[in-house]
């Protein structure tokens, strides 16, 4: 049996796998056991912003190994407390709790919503979510994912919850009342097909959330750490966020997530009232924070904001020239291509000239690169996107 078989009979099957057997990584590439080199224009969701193996990631995570691996959440641990102290010094929050994942740390921040709405009346348990959000897969994350495909085989889910249509000022007015313990928005939502909340509903929900007492938590877990061209993407607007959770790049590649908070929460959680065991574990914590090192420095910032305004240029001409691509949404290198029924057809023949595409929402093709990608390696992408095109085009 090769390996995909074994997968087959020994894995769940609730990925769909892609036909490639990766074998090694580096940079902006991933080889397969023939030793084929593919781009990758997706960095394992939005995981390796630094790519794969960046020497300081991995010179930090040796230092860590010989020193220990797992101590327990009894210890206090230098690098978490290193991590939590930059994130702290770069965001509104003052205090930092770390878990494994990005739905671990949206189940924190709807625990901690619902100690807080308590503490103010006990009515005051009901949350708000935007149609179309991703908030992950369990039963929490799920009930604020308005998305009917992903909750129905699991109904029901948490009570109390009500969905409010993405940008409709209207309609979030209307929601927003004394209930409401907390709000949840992605900045951009990311699984949706990258979707940019706009200003007005921003303000809006800046300005209700404070008449009526509600938290906003700003799930940044995709959008986090840069990779909208600012570290964290609610630094494009007006909005100070009372709760912000993170995942994905935090670990460096491995897995880690966090929930942040505004010093005002910072007393609602006591000893106790949640935990994990392997929640900021040494090593993850070790390679997050050398990846945060780079992340957060200013000439990695600027070049990622000229890097995005370049590409941005470059896919604008393409939609010019071809019909194909309907609109270009999102920022800093956070790229959604809406390319209606030809999504799963360029993923294929891009794959096919070693140049890997994720697709989301079935019609949106999703750029999320290393963050530190060169400019050679995003144009091996423009011509193999264009060619592609090209031959979509004469079929
Ligand atoms: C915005 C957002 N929230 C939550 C999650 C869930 O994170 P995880 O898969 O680490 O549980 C994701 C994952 O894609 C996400 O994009």
């Amino acid at each position: 049996m090769d390996l995909f078989e074994l997968d087959q009979k020994y894995i769940l099957n609730t990925y769909k796998r892609m036909p490639l057997e990766i074998v090694k990584a580096k940079g902006s590439y991933l080889y397969d056991e023939k030793n084929n080199k593919y781009l990758d224009m997706f960095s394992g969701i939005a995981v390796s912003s630094l790519g794969h193996l960046h020497p300081h990631i991995i010179r930090a995570m040796k230092n860590q190994m010989k020193k220990n691996l797992h101590l327990s959440n009894y210890f206090v641990s230098r690098p978490l407390v290193d991590l939590a102290e930059g994130l702290v010094k770069n965001s509104f929050a003052s205090k930092v709790f770390f878990t494994n994942s990005g739905a671990e740390a949206i189940e924190a921040s709807i625990k901690l919503a619902r100690k807080y709405g308590k503490s103010i009346s006990p009515n005051k348990f009901k949350m708000i979510a935007l149609t179309e959000s991703f908030h992950g897969r369990t039963m929490g994350g799920l009930s604020l994912t308005a998305q009917y495909k992903y909750q129905e085989p699991f109904l029901p889910l948490l009570p109390g919850v009500t969905y409010v249509k993405r940008n409709d000022v209207a309609e979030l007015k209307n929601a927003m009342n004394d209930d409401v313990c907390a709000i949840f928005i992605e900045m951009i939502q990311g699984e949706s097909g990258i979707q940019v909340l706009t200003e007005e509903f921003i303000d809006e929900m800046i300005k209700t959330a404070k008449e009526h007492k509600i938290l906003v938590v700003a799930d940044e877990i995709q959008t986090g750490l840069l990779r909208t061209g600012k570290l964290f993407a609610y630094q494009h607007t007006k909005l100070i966020p009372d709760i912000l959770t993170l995942a994905k790049s935090l670990g460096g590649g491995l897995p880690l997530g966090a929930m942040l908070v505004s010093e005002s929460l910072e007393n609602v959680l006591k000893a106790g009232d949640h935990g994990t065991t392997f929640g900021g574990n040494p090593l993850a914590a070790a390679s997050g924070l050398a990846s945060f090192q780079i992340l957060s420095n200013e000439s990695m910032i600027l070049e990622v904001q000229e890097k995005s305004k370049w590409l941005f240029q470059e896919l604008n001409q393409l939609k010019s020239k071809y019909s194909i691509i309907k609109e270009i949404r999102g920022k800093g290198l956070m790229i959604g291509i809406e390319v209606g029924g030809f999504a799963e057809q360029i993923k294929r023949e891009a794959f096919a000239k070693n140049v890997l595409l994720n697709i989301t929402n079935q019609t949106v093709i999703r750029l999320l690169p290393p963050l530190n990608i060169s400019y050679k390696d995003l144009k091996v992408f423009l011509n193999t996107f264009e060619n592609v095109l090209i031959t979509l085009k004469s079929t």
